[in-house]
């Protein structure tokens, strides 16, 4: 009895969306529940590498169960729903808020919105209590420990598993947006300031984000391309700054930069896995819409004058959060493991950044 529980019981821990089919085996001879349990997992297995072809070795193995055990012909036949996990930093408002909107909008996923403070999260609080395959996790991108148990919370629903990590949060401050590099002549504790502020955030936080998922994302590894998308900004493109004539916003531009660079180095180490790092831009969003036009056009109003002369062909109109995260998440799906290192636009180019 031990004999076949034990290796059942894991097996259900590895294919639990298909426990199911595992427990009906529970009823058939010790030796036939063995051959059936390791062909459900080889095929479990061989199916989710994305290869339709394979999918008659899943049929013919449960056209073989069905044989030995007739009764449970209903269960063997239900389709197998591979839940995707999703974990999105800084998804309490603007970009960040969009994807957990878009991706809960689909059962088969389950979403981890991650904010840095759950209590005032209206908004997420409000979609978990509607959709089940919302969680809501507290963490500060550069507070270690809050990240480590929210990997942990990660790891007890999916069973040590994360599909995709999305690294969306950023510091955005704007204070001395305007500030040019030769401006902090004579000011350099400010340079240093502003420079530490942006790259604690934009870049190391993005890091150690991604150390902390890394072993999830490598199990997940295992049965499908598992992807780390981090979403930079035009901004880290030299030849869009030129193009655009954008010489202010410095340190935010410097640390977009050095996390592609981050990014390019995940890729290289790991191109042996399945595993993908990407940066992507998700254009140029207005986040701000439930603002008075004045905040919105200060805020948006001497980019997208810069952004129309340098790109004629341009409607105007800033993105949508909905919009940006519709193309991104568009791009995100076609991605093969040749993309990783690369940096994207929300299209899926190195042009149309807007
Ligand atoms: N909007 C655009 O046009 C545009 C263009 C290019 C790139 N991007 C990039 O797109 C991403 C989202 O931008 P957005 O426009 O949606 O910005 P946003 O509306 O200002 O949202 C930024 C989010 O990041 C979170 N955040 C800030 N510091 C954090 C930290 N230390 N740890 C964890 N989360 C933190 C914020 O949390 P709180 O809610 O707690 O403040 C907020 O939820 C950013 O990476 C940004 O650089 C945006």
């Amino acid at each position: 009895m031990i004999a076949f529980l034990f290796p059942s019981v894991v097996l259900c821990i590895y294919c639990r969306f298909r426990a199911g089919v595992i427990l009906c085996n529970i009823g058939l001879p010790t030796s036939r529940k063995c051959l059936w349990l390791s062909l459900e997992y080889a095929s479990h297995n061989l199916i989710s590498q994305d290869d339709s072809n394979l999918t008659p070795v899943l049929v013919l193995t449960h056209a073989l169960a069905l044989y030995d055990k007739p009764a449970l012909r209903i269960l063997f036949w239900s389709p197998t729903v591979e839940m995707i996990s999703y974990v999105v930093t800084g998804a309490n408002r603007g970009i960040g808020f969009g994807f957990i909107q878009t991706l809960s909008a689909d059962p088969n996923n389950v979403v981890f919105a991650l904010t840095r403070n759950k209590a005032t999260s209206v908004n997420l609080l409000n979609l978990e209590s509607k959709q089940k395959n919302v969680h809501v996790l507290q963490a500060d991108i550069t507070n270690v420990p809050a990240l480590r148990a929210v990997a942990k919370a990660v790891e007890n629903v999916t069973g040590g598993t994360l599909n995709v990590l999305i690294n969306n949060g950023a510091y955005l401050e704007t204070t001395r947006a305007e500030y040019t590099l030769e401006m902090y002549d004579g000011k350099e504790d400010i340079l240093d300031e502003d420079f530490n502020n942006f790259f604690k955030v934009n870049t190391l936080g993005v890091i150690k984000t991604i150390n902390i998922f890394l072993p999830l994302l490598r199990k997940a590894s295992h049965t499908a391309l598992a992807k780390v998308i981090t979403i930079s900004s035009a901004a880290g493109d030299m030849e869009f700054n030129k193009k655009a004539n954008i010489d202010f916003f410095v340190p935010y531009a410097v640390s977009k930069a050095a996390v592609n660079m981050a990014m390019a180095k995940y890729a290289t180490r790991f191109k042996d896995e399945n595993l993908l790092f990407l940066s992507l831009s998700p254009g140029f969003v207005n986040t701000m819409t439930d603002q008075p036009q004045e905040v919105q056009d200060e805020l948006y109003g001497n980019y997208a004058k810069l952004f129309a002369e340098a790109y004629p062909e341009w409607s105007g109109t800033p993105l949508t959060p909905e919009q940006s995260v519709a193309a991104v998440l568009d791009t995100v799906s076609k991605l093969t493991v040749k993309d990783s290192g690369k940096f994207m636009s929300h299209n899926g180019d190195n042009e149309t950044w807007i």
